[in-house]
């Protein structure tokens, strides 16, 4: 009876226990939390992970900084969740930030448990999903929590390229708090409840005097359109959960894994006779590529990524014949799909992604080359256009490549060429690949002959007909082999999944090295 009581006793303490780390902050600071349409740490982790499937760690751990009283603010838990569960049945590993609890500051015992979890994604290979909603270092605790940030950077980018890194802002996060999404691979937001800065608008205010509200200087407006440090601008906490599950489901575990096959209905042979008449008879009218995208892949169904970041180049994950896929596509109807910084930079962080993790690439081209102009050539254009070029040639996952209609000079190279260990490039009988546009051939080339000429306009108009006969068509390109077949444009779908499928077991190489030197 004397042991029952005990044992008894001993149950009642852990609920006692439990339920004091479930309260988090306290039901006042929960309730204001929620004032936004927020949800809780815990109830975060409920719509991301599958039903039933979470299992907490360290549900007990406690800070032991004492400074400032702090002795006297002890929750159990110390202001993140971290555990493991499934998504669709996949196992992914977890820290959820509880900004009732002490604003969901980084204590040192914080940082511990969020590198528990990481140190346990990269053993046995299954993603890492940060849910961030922080006030930055735990200003009482001074440098510790500076170390637990340092320990967290680290292991991010140890785990970069091995284990998929997953974070998403759910409330204000400053200081600290934004390094190690940043080097994450996917960063998603929440619109007018999320914040990332360095530093904030009081801060700023102080030092260069600037007025600036918080939701312009890093809401996800602005690090989804002007930034690009977001990835994904969603409309809630829920949806952006439920976003993160739908982007799970292209990746693989880790990067010894394929990404995962799903069946489909989608017919791999389907003809798509609309392709047949998107491309516009004036080569200067734009047309969506995205309706090229949407036209080709499994059941019209398109992930896209940095979605309101550098329009004129579209980048996400779709599927062919249920495999997964990463899309690069110039967009002609933003910048005529000229490539400039944001587009190359967009671009190349995706693709080296896609590489790192087995996934391979379709891209397709209409690119007239890169912008030209002052500000693009102050800003680095070089270097940024060449971490394009170093990333398409780098990547050793199969890359296959679909020129609709320009594809002019350096840009042409750049876009998953032949020419950078591209393995299928096919041309609809509308692409004109050539060094540049005919107008602007002519115009150097020929400049003498025209300004000699008895009617220089008659004859620079009968120039450039000769350079577009002789150029703008796919079959220069054809017959030196740069590009292997010139297709039917309703033939797309049915031609990329049989290179898909013919590149299925592909294997390249890349001399060894520590590691390359991709222009920063
Ligand atoms: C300790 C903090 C805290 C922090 C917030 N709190 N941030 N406690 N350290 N960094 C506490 C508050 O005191 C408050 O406690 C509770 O959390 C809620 O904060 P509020 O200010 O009431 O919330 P809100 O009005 O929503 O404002 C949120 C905020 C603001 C914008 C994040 O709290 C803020 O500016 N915090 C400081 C941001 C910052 O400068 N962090 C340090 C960065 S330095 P009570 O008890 O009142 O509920 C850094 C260096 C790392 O991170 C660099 C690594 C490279």
């Amino acid at each position: 009876m004397e042991i029952e009581n005990a044992n008894q006793a001993r149950l009642q303490d852990l609920d006692k226990r439990n339920e004091q780390a479930m309260q988090g902050g306290g039901t006042a600071r929960v309730a204001k939390h929620k004032e936004g349409g927020r949800l809780t740490a815990r109830e975060r982790l409920d719509v991301l992970l599958d039903p039933g499937s979470f299992v907490e760690m360290d549900r007990f751990v406690t800070h032991r900084c004492v400074n400032f009283e702090m002795d006297k603010q002890v929750v159990p838990g110390d202001g993140v969740v971290t555990g493991y569960g499934r998504v669709n049945g996949k196992l992914v590993y977890v820290a959820s930030q509880d900004f009732t609890v002490i604003g969901g500051s980084m204590s040192r015992t914080q940082a511990n448990k969020i590198c528990k979890v990481m140190d346990l994604a990269l053993k046995n290979g299954a993603p890492v999903i940060c849910l961030n909603d922080s006030g930055g270092a735990r200003i009482q605790e001074g440098i510790e929590s500076l170390g637990g940030y340092a320990d967290i950077f680290t292991r991010n980018v140890l785990a970069s390229g091995v284990v998929p890194q997953i974070t998403a802002i759910l409330g204000p996060c400053a200081g600290g708090a934004v390094y190690s999404p940043s080097i994450t691979d996917f960063v998603f937001m929440v619109k007018e409840t999320s914040y990332m800065f360095v530093t904030g608008p009081d801060v700023i205010k102080t030092v260069t005097h600037e007025d600036i509200t918080k939701e312009e200087l890093g809401g996800a407006a602005t690090h989804s359109q002007k930034s690009g440090v977001a990835h994904f601008a969603t409309e809630d906490d829920k949806h952006c959960l439920l976003m993160i599950r739908e982007l799970l489901n292209f990746l693989p575990a880790n990067n010894l894994d394929d990404a995962p096959i799903l069946p489909t209905e989608d017919k791999p042979d389907r003809i798509v006779e609309a392709l047949n008449k998107i491309i516009p008879d004036n080569p200067k009218k734009p047309y969506d590529m995205l309706n090229v995208v949407t036209e080709c892949v499994d059941e019209g169904y398109f992930l896209e990524v940095h979605k309101y970041y550098a329009q004129n180049i579209i980048v996400g994950f779709a599927r062919f014949n249920g495999r997964p896929v990463g899309i690069v596509a110039n967009q002609p109807n933003v910048l005529a799909g000229c490539l400039n910084i944001e587009a190359s930079r967009k671009a190349a962080r995706f693709i080296r992604f896609c590489d790192s993790f087995n996934i391979p690439i379709v891209s397709f081209v209409d690119v007239p080359g890169f912008l030209p102009g002052k500000d693009q050539e102050w800003n680095g254009i070089i270097t940024h256009g060449a971490k394009l070029l170093y990333a398409y040639a780098e990547a050793t996952v199969p890359k296959i490549t679909v020129i609709t209609r320009k594809a002019y000079g350096g840009a042409y190279i750049v876009m998953g060429s032949k020419l950078l260990r591209s393995d299928v490039n096919l041309a609809y009988p509308s692409a004109e690949i050539a060094v540049m546009g005919a107008e602007g051939a002519v115009n150097i080339v020929f400049r003498e002959q025209i300004k000699k000429a008895k009617d220089p306009v008659a004859e620079k108009a009968k120039l450039i007909a000769d350079y577009e006969k002789k150029f703008s068509n796919p079959y220069v390109s054809a017959e030196l082999g740069y590009t292997d077949e010139v297709i039917e444009p309703a033939m797309t779908r049915k031609r990329i999944i049989d290179s898909l499928e013919m590149l299925k077991h592909k294997r390249d190489i890349t001399p060894p090295k520590k590691h390359g030197n991709i222009p920063l």
